[in-house]
């Protein structure tokens, strides 16, 4: 039998106390233990970015973490983005922007542009794509992605059109 240790999160403002083995990641535990199965589980190895969530302000790929690294922080998923039935101005900039298709990396996509707009590092839509590629879309939704991360951020939208222009059809690296 593992050894389990304590591990306290504050998890979408709600306190949680677990017991797990040393092992066990933070995406595991979110949703196997905790129940939140908004987060996803696409490589399980950082490269794809559906397993993005928050640790206080700051994006992390839940895969590459254990939970007992993350004792006493506040997590966020996407479970706790919106108000109550109110969504956060992210989420309803995707529907408008028809920035997903099947939907399997948006809670990811939704956590990593809650985090870049804490980081402030972006001001183009090129620089929007840029610290979005960690967030892998199977379905090529990066059109809609990128509408509505700099909608939302209140940058020029498709700025960088010139330099990059899209074609409907294609899929911008
Ligand atoms: S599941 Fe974590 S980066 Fe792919
Ligand atoms: S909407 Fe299908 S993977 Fe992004």
């Amino acid at each position: 039998m593992d050894e389990t240790y304590p591990v306290r999160l504050n998890i979408n403002g709600v306190a949680h106390q677990f017991e797990v083995p040393a092992w066990v990641t933070l995406l595991d535990l979110l949703r196997e233990r905790a129940g939140l199965t908004g987060t996803k589980k696409g490589c399980d190895h950082g490269q794809c970015g559906a397993c993005t969530v928050l640790a206080g302000d700051t994006r992390i790929n839940s895969c590459l973490t254990l939970a007992v690294m993350q004792n006493g922080r506040d997590i966020t998923t996407v479970e706790g983005l919106a108000e109550g039935d109110v969504l956060h101005p992210l989420q309803q900039a995707f529907i408008e922007h028809d920035a997903f298709q099947c939907g399997y990396c948006t809670p990811g996509q939704l956590c990593s542009a809650v985090g870049l707009m804490n980081e402030g590092q972006a001001s183009t839509a090129a620089e929007v794509r840029e610290l979005m590629s960690g967030n892998i879309c199977r379905c090529g939704a990066y059109p809609g992605i990128v509408a509505a991360v700099t909608g939302v951020m209140g940058l020029a939208q498709r700025r960088d059109d010139i330099e990059r222009p899209y074609t409907p059809g294609t899929v911008p690296a």
